[in-house]
């Protein structure tokens, strides 16, 4: 039995231990978000958060996660409202939303470190593949949300009257909760 933490909450599967850490979190706790893409480490659909790195979930065993933190996008905030899903949402970055998650896990583990990457810094900590080709406005929202986590910038996105430019994430329609 391998025990782990996912989205906070304790889990333990029982599955071979040499299981690919994404379809444990796929299969058998549904947590369909992160992606399968290549399944050989390249192209980062998969990626998730680990004790605070960003690691391709294809790539490790549940027996290589035994005792630690896994966060997948379901986790990274408990009302979608984290600014990169602000920010993306509201300027509109995806095209098909594949890889997103994948992205955004990437993002969220390198603003973590700093809140105002360099351009070199972003295209180092983000070498995820998208097939749509978002890559021209992809520093632009990795940027403007850690403006909008350092407090200097608000969402302006244009929601549904009635909802804050901040809350626009959530107003999303495949955001939504039923
Ligand atoms: S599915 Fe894991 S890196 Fe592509
Ligand atoms: S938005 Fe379609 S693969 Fe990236």
């Amino acid at each position: 039995m391998t025990k782990f933490t996912v989205n906070d909450r304790p889990v333990q599967y029982r599955m071979d231990p040499a299981t690919p850490l994404l379809w444990a979190l796929r299969d058998a706790s549904n947590l369909t978000g992160t992606k399968y893409g290549c399944g050989t480490g390249d192209c980062g659909a998969c990626t998730v958060d680990i004790d605070g790195e960003a690691v391709r979930s294809c790539q490790v065993t549940i027996a290589a996660a035994e005792g630690k933190f896994v966060t997948t996008i379901e986790g990274l905030s408990p009302d979608r409202g984290h600014p990169l899903q602000q920010v993306f949402a509201a300027d509109n970055v995806s095209q098909c939303g594949y890889c997103i998650p994948g992205v955004i896990m990437a993002a969220s583990a390198l603003l973590r470190r700093t809140s105002d990457p360099s351009d070199e810094e972003i295209d180092a900590a983000i070498t995820n593949i998208c097939r749509c080709g978002i890559y021209p406005r992809l520093r632009g929202a990795i940027q403007r949300a850690g403006r909008v986590m350092r407090g200097e910038e608000v969402v302006d996105a244009v929601p549904p009257s009635g909802i804050a430019p901040e809350e626009a994430a959530k107003a999303v329609p495949a955001l939504r909760r039923p």
